[in-house]
C-alpha cells in the first residue's frame, strides 16, 4: 500500500461520510427493533381496550328526549344522524364551513358538526323535523317553497334553521358586521344585513336571491 496514499474514506456532499451513514442506519435499525414488539403488542390489544369509555347523553331533540350512550368524541351531528336517525341536517364539509349543518340550540344556531353531543346534555335541541307543527309548515318553511329558496336542496335544511335562528338574532336587536349604526336598538334588516346574517350558509347551487325573499318574506318586508 502505498504510504502517501489517503485513506479511502468517501465523503459525500455536505461532508456526510459513508461509515456515518452506516452507523445512524444500524441505530435506526435497532430502535425499530426496540419499538416493533410495542407496536404488535397494541395491535394485538382487543378493541375495546384502547377505544375511549362510552358515555351516558341525554339528548333532547324537538322535545323528545333520548338517552344514549355514546363515544365521547361522537359529534352532534353524527349522534342525530347516526344514532336518532335525524338526517334532514347534513354533513357537507363537517369543519364548519358550509353551514349544512346547522341546528337551533335554545333558539340560538350552531353548526352541529362542530360541538360534542355530550355537551349539550339536557338543552333543547331543534332540528329541522323539528320546525314544522305537524302537516303545517314552519312559516320560513313554506316561504323557502313559495320563493324556491333551492334547486338540490342539500344546503336547505340549514338554511332554514339558520334564518329562523338570524330572524331571532335580528328581532333581539343583535348588530352584524355590517350594522351601520350600533346605537339602534334594532338594526334594520336590509338584504345586505341577510346577506351578512346568512353568509355562514353556503349554497352550491347559488339560490341565493329566492332565499333572501324567502327571508323577506317572513320577516314582513316587502317582496
Ligand atoms: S357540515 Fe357543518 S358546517 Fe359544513
Ligand atoms: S340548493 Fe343545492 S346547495 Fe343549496
Amino acid at each position: 500500500m502505498d504510504e502517501n496514499r489517503e485513506p479511502r474514506i468517501r465523503v459525500a456532499p455536505g461532508g456526510v461520510t459513508r461509515r456515518m451513514v452506516l452507523g445512524s442506519g444500524a441505530a435506526t435499525g435497532a430502535l425499530l427493533f426496540a419499538g416493533l414488539p410495542r407496536l404488535a403488542w397494541a395491535a394485538g390489544r382487543p378493541a375495546d381496550e384502547t377505544a375511549p369509555a362510552q358515555v351516558p347523553v341525554e339528548l333532547k331533540v324537538n322535545g323528545h328526549t333520548h338517552v344514549l350512550t355514546l363515544d365521547p368524541r361522537t359529534t352532534l351531528l353524527d349522534a342525530l344522524r347516526e344514532h336518532l336517525g335525524l338526517t334532514g341536517s347534513k354533513k357537507g364539509c363537517d369543519h364548519g364551513q358550509c353551514g349544512a349543518c346547522t341546528v337551533l340550540l335554545d333558539g340560538r344556531r350552531i353548526n352541529a358538526c362542530l360541538t360534542l353531543a355530550v355537551m349539550h346534555d339536557g338543552e333543547p335541541i331543534t332540528t329541522i323535523e323539528g320546525l314544522a307543527d305537524g302537516e303545517t309548515l314552519h312559516p320560513m318553511q313554506a316561504a323557502f317553497v313559495a320563493h324556491d329558496g333551492f334547486q338540490c336542496g342539500y344546503c336547505t335544511s340549514g338554511q332554514i334553521c339558520s334564518a329562523v335562528g338570524m330572524l331571532g338574532e335580528s328581532r333581539a336587536g343583535m348588530p352584524s358586521h355590517v350594522t351601520a349604526d350600533l346605537e339602534q336598538a334594532r338594526p334594520e334588516l336590509t338584504d345586505a344585513e341577510i346577506r351578512e346574517r346568512m353568509s355562514g350558509n353556503i349554497c352550491r347551487c347559488a339560490a341565493y336571491p329566492n332565499i333572501v325573499a324567502a327571508i323577506r318574506q317572513v320577516a314582513g318586508m316587502p317582496t
